[in-house]
């Protein structure tokens, strides 16, 4: 095996079919082990196992009531788990495999650890496009849990040095696809009633809406239980953060966007596309340089600038 062991017995699991194999065994086993998917880094187990579930929670300190992501290699291993219905088959059709998250009635006969769900009668469920994920579920052959890679509350990671810094010596794994290409979540998608917009995400809204011929309900921070994981302070650097910042204050550094002067850009040529995938590396890369506030330039609230905003406001949210 190719594998190198890195500090603390946290394994770093190359990108090859020894790596996957290494990380499917480890999930086999009942480990948590990271895996690289086209949104962030997941930390992955076994949906089925109680024991490996609540290890997700205890390894992130994320609180139980937060119910975490299934991910599926395919449509029909989907189905196992959820009611599937004729609205749940047409965004699938149109942007499985990628970066949307569904959340359908969980069947009865699941078979998945309770915790999963944290007792809700609806499951999210997701099928990632990154190709070593897909091999990954493949060879696993299983339902994988997986919330992001991060500690709970700080900021998502889309590298497996993210990952690192943040969890080694607490899971068993980590398999390192390199960069992930879209670099902001999963849109959520409530299809259990009203189709409903969750959390803005890789998937713009706009994209759901025209595949889906009507307008989404949003919905609102504060609305109802429908999102319990909704926490308003989310991916929240060491450094505070000010939004719709236009000059910097004493102590500051700048995340801009656009042509302008600033410490980092999120895209100079102020592409949102560019900007999601760069926005969680840029953060901790501003946060590692240790300044008392990161200053953000705006961003237009449209396409994926939604879902960059959204990560943004939590980031600057009260704690
Ligand atoms: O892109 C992604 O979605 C990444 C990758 C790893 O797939 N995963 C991710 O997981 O972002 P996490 O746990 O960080 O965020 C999942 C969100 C949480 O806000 C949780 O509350 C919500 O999904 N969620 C999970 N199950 C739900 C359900 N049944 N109903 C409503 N919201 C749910
Ligand atoms: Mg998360």
């Amino acid at each position: 095996m190719s594998n190198t062991q890195s500090s603390d017995s946290t394994e770093t699991l190359p990108d090859s079919a020894d790596g996957v194999a290494r990380a499917a065994a480890l999930l086999a086993a009942g480990g948590l082990v990271a895996m690289p998917t086209e949104t962030v880094y997941g930390l992955a187990a076994d949906a089925r196992k109680d024991r490996a579930v609540a290890r997700i929670f205890n390894a992130k300190g994320r609180p139980r009531f937060n119910p975490l992501i299934v991910h599926v290699a395919d449509v029909e291993m989907a189905k196992r788990y959820v009611e599937w219905s004729s609205l749940a088959d047409r965004v699938a059709q149109a942007f499985w495999p990628g970066a949307l998250t569904l959340v359908l009635p969980l069947r009865t006969d699941s078979g998945l650890s309770p915790l999963v769900t944290a007792d809700l009668p609806t499951l999210a469920v997701r099928m990632p496009a990154h190709p070593l994920a897909q091999d990954l579920l493949r060879l696993f052959d299983g339902p994988v849990a997986a919330p992001s890679a991060n500690p709970s509350g700080k900021i998502s990671p889309t590298t497996a040095d993210h990952v690192a810094a943040g969890l080694t010596g607490r899971i068993e794994g980590i398999l390192d696809g390199g960069p992930c290409p879209v670099g902001v979540e999963s849109t959520i998608l409530g299809l259990s009633g009203t189709p409903t917009l969750l959390r803005p995400g890789g998937i713009p809204q706009e994209a759901l809406e025209q595949c889906l011929g009507q307008p989404l309900e949003v919905y609102q921070n504060g609305d109802a239980l429908t999102a319990p994981g909704q926490m308003t302070s989310h991916y929240a650097p060491g450094a505070s953060v000010r939004l719709n910042a236009d000059a910097l204050a004493e102590g500051e550094v700048m995340l801009g966007f656009g042509a302008m002067e600033c410490t980092l850009n999120l895209s100079p040529a102020g592409d949102l596309v560019e900007a999601a995938a760069n926005l969680f590396g840029h953060l901790h890369a501003l946060d590692a340089m240790g300044p008392e506030g990161i200053a953000v330039a705006p961003i237009p609230e449209t396409g994926l600038g939604r879902a960059i905003n959204d990560r943004l406001r939590r980031a600057a949210a009260p704690r």
